[in-house]
This record gives structure tokens, C-alpha cells and sequence, in this order.
């Protein structure tokens, strides 16, 4: 049966634009509506389609791009949060994908080849370092992993040739900060690119495009779709760079148009999630740092004296995720935990509802014990992501918990 003659649909059919002065959350609930794709709807619609029906005689201007074709390549549905999402972290272009492991192998493969470097920091979450250590030598590219202390001195550790440097700011789990406009300078210079996986910051927080980044990357599981049911990635960056992560269509890694839609009804909320993230982040923080039972905390900025004014210049606020060492050492997280009442332990972070992981056992589990170390990890060492409860309960179920632990004498080293 041939195909019905219809008038090719303009794909990406323009947005209502909003008025300059239109502040992050007006832009979150309006910033995407598109009367005339959605019959007036106040919510957009999901076009639950793999395919798309198109004519044979414009099979040519398909090619170039007139009309949608297949979901693996494009839906209306990514759209809106694709464009919701460019907006917020400033970039020309934005792209959805299956998971932030898809948005993450589709820019690395699109952007290396053989025989090119790439630098990475060794604080990365977990499937990010797998992909990097196991698949990218296979093909010939070379990975160098940062210590701490180099990713202190991007200077001395990107050379000419270096092809791709990827960063996360703040790190998995130590919360580190690094200085992401010093590394986009250095990165500049030496004609690297420079990726910066922003899902622990989210872009409320912190824009690293604005910062020199060249692409930015999210897992969209996290704060951006926020309640726990999505898996979701996005790429964000200049056209030039995304059309030639556009041509890996066929790795097929694009979203369901279900989970885009849900993406993009979570969106809306986003800076009241993230506030009061932050909020919680700032008041949990403080309560551990006074809590005898806790050895230590990490968040953004407490670090180190160097890191606190990284993230004062680079930072609108801390988040919501920190981890903190438990002075009695390993056996007292078990207690810790079962004595939460409203953090759940679970792997994922930036949900609304509060989460508990710990490093050594889940993200961090294929690492030695010397490779924990070196990164200031140990199985006393528990991350906290703190959802959208009430801050005071959060900052009182934690200590209580702490205070079920008793008097702690400090485990020997
Ligand atoms: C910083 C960071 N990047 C990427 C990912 C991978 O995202 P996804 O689980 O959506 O594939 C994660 C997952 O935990 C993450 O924490």
C-alpha cells in the first residue's frame, strides 16, 4: 500500500516565544508551548509511534530533513524537552536520548577516533569509566585517568593531541569541585574538546557551556525527570558538534516518546525540586559536620579552601547530594542505615524522594581497595541524595540515626 499524499509536516514547528525578561521557572512551565502541533492542549501530546507516514515523492525532502521519519532519528515529543533543556543550559542545540549512558557513548564515539587521547577525570561515575577503560582501547583511543591532584593542574596534563576532555563537577562521591573555566582555557588552547557531565549540579545550579565548556551532559534519570520512573540522557552544545552526533543514529540509543513526555512534565518543576535540594543539601551538611559520629563530610566546596572559591565562582548553590564517613567505621553503616526512616537506600540520586548508597559497595565496587583510597573512598563512606521532604525532617531522621550509632570510638585505619 503506498504511502497517503499529505503535506510534509516542518519538523520542530516553532515554540511561542516568551518575553526576554521571563524568568528559569516561568521558562520551565512555558518555555514549550506549541499551539499549533497540539489542538489547543494545554499538555502536549505523546506520539506514541516508531514511524511516521510520508509520501514516496518526498522521500528526497525527507533526506534533507522536511519531515519526521523514524523515531530512532526524531519524534515531536523529544522536542519540547530537548528545547526546555537547551534553554536552561544555553546552548544552540539539545538532543534526548535513551539513558545518560546513551547521550555519554553517542558523544564519546562520535567525537574520537583511532589513535586520539582522551583525558578524563579518574572521579567519574562508574559506567562512564567502564566505557572509557574498556570499550575506547578496543578501537585504538587512548584514555589518561586524572589523579585528584592533576585535575589541580590541567595545564601540565593536556597536550596537543589530546582530542576530548571529559570532567565531572562536583565528583562522584567525593563531591570535589574542579575549576571548569580553567580547564575550558587549557582545553582551548591545545584544541581539545571539552565535555562536562553536569547531572550531580543540574543546570540550575551551574552552566558549564557559560563556563567554556563545549558540550554539556546530563543523566536525565536524575534531577531533570526527578521522581524515579525515567531513564532519560541529554547532549547539549554548538549544532556543528550534535549533527555529527546526530549521524550515530544507528548506535540507538533514543528515548521511548513515553519517557520524553514524562521528562518534560517533570521539567516544570524542576527549580522548586532543586531549591529545596539545595536547601536540604546546605542544612543536612552542616548537621553532619557537628555530628560526633561522623569522621567527615562532603559537599561542594568544603573540601578545601581552594574548592570553596571554585564553587562560589562557578556555582549558584551546592545541591543536594554530599556522603559523609562514618567515624565507628564500616560495620556502623548497616545500623545507619536501617535506622533511616526516610532515605531509602537505593542506587540513583536527585529523585524526590530521599536515597542512600554506599560507594564502595554499588558505583565505586569495581575499584581495589588502594583505588578507593586514592580517591578518599572507604566502606564507611555513605552518599546521601535528599529528595523534596521537609529539610528539618531529613536534617532529624540523620541524626537520630547517627545518635542510635551511641558513643563512637574512631575505627583503626
Ligand atoms: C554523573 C552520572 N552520569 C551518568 C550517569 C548514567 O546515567 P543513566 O543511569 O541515566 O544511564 C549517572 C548514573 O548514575 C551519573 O551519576
Amino acid at each position: 500500500m503506498s504511502a497517503p499524499e499529505t503535506t510534509p509536516r516542518k519538523r520542530g514547528g516553532s515554540f511561542d516565544p516568551l518575553p526576554e525578561w521571563a524568568g528559569v521557572a516561568t521558562r520551565l512551565v512555558h518555555g514549550t508551548r506549541r499551539p499549533e502541533l497540539n489542538s489547543g492542549a494545554v499538555v502536549g501530546p505523546i506520539y506514541q509511534t516508531s514511524t511516521f507516514h510520508f509520501p514516496a515523492a518526498h522521500t528526497e525532502s525527507a533526506e534533507r530533513g522536511g519531515v519526521y521519519l523514524y523515531t530512532r532519528l526524531e519524534n515531536p515529543t523529544f522536542e519540547g524537552p530537548a528545547e526546555t533543556i537547551r534553554q536552561l543550559e544555553g546552548g544552540e542545540e539539545a538532543r534526548l536520548f535513551s539513558s545518560g549512558m546513551g547521550a555519554i557513548t553517542a558523544t564519546i564515539l562520535s567525537l574520537v577516533r583511532s589513535g586520539d587521547e582522551v583525558v578524563a577525570l579518574q572521579d567519574l561515575y562508574g559506567g562512564t569509566i567502564d566505557l572509557l577503560s574498556d570499550l575506547l582501547p578496543k578501537f585504538g583511543v587512548r584514555v589518561r585517568f586524572l589523579s585528584a591532584a592533576e585535575a589541580r593542574e590541567p595545564e601540565a596534563v593536556v597536550r596537543k593531541g589530546t582530542r576530548l576532555v571529559w570532567l565531572e563537577s562536583p565528583t562522584n562521591p567525593t563531591l570535589s569541585v574542579v575549576d571548569l573555566h580553567r580547564w575550558a582555557d587549557v582545553a582551548d588552547d591545545r584544541g581539545a574538546l571539552l565535555a562536562v557531565d553536569n547531572t550531580f549540579a543540574t543546570p540550575i545550579n551551574q552552566n558549564p557551556l557559560a563556563l567554556g565548556a563545549d558540550l554539556v551532559v546530563h543523566s536525565a534519570t536524575k534531577y531533570l525527570a526527578g521522581h524515579s520512573d525515567v531513564l532519560a540522557g541529554a547532549v547539549v552544545g554548538p549544532e556543528a558538534l550534535l549533527r555529527r552526533i546526530d549521524a550515530k543514529g544507528y548506535l540507538g540509543a533514543s528515548p521511548d516518546p513515553f519517557a520524553a513526555f514524562l521528562l518534560g512534565r517533570s521539567l516544570k518543576t524542576l527549580s522548586l525540586r532543586v531549591a529545596r535540594q539545595n536547601e536540604s543539601g546546605r542544612r543536612v551538611a552542616d548537621a553532619l559536620a557537628r555530628h560526633p559520629a561522623v569522621r567527615r563530610v562532603f559537599y561542594p566546596g568544603r573540601n578545601s579552601p581552594e574548592e570553596e572559591e571554585i564553587a562560589r565562582r562557578q556555582m549558584r548553590a551546592r545541591g543536594g547530594v554530599l556522603s559523609l564517613s562514618l567515624r565507628a567505621g564500616p560495620d556502623a553503616v548497616d545500623p545507619f542505615l536501617r535506622h533511616l526512616r526516610f532515605v531509602h537506600v537505593a542506587s540513583s540520586l536527585g529523585s524526590v524522594e530521599s536515597l542512600a548508597s554506599v560507594p564502595a559497595l554499588t558505583s565505586h565496587r569495581h575499584l581495589t581497595t588502594a583505588e578507593l583510597a586514592e580517591r578518599g573512598i572507604d566502606g564507611s563512606m555513605v552518599r546521601l541524595s535528599l529528595g523534596i521532604e521537609e529539610p528539618a525532617d531529613l536534617v532529624r531522621d540523620v541524626t537520630e540515626a547517627l545518635d542510635a550509632l551511641g558513643p563512637s570510638p574512631t575505627a583503626p585505619l
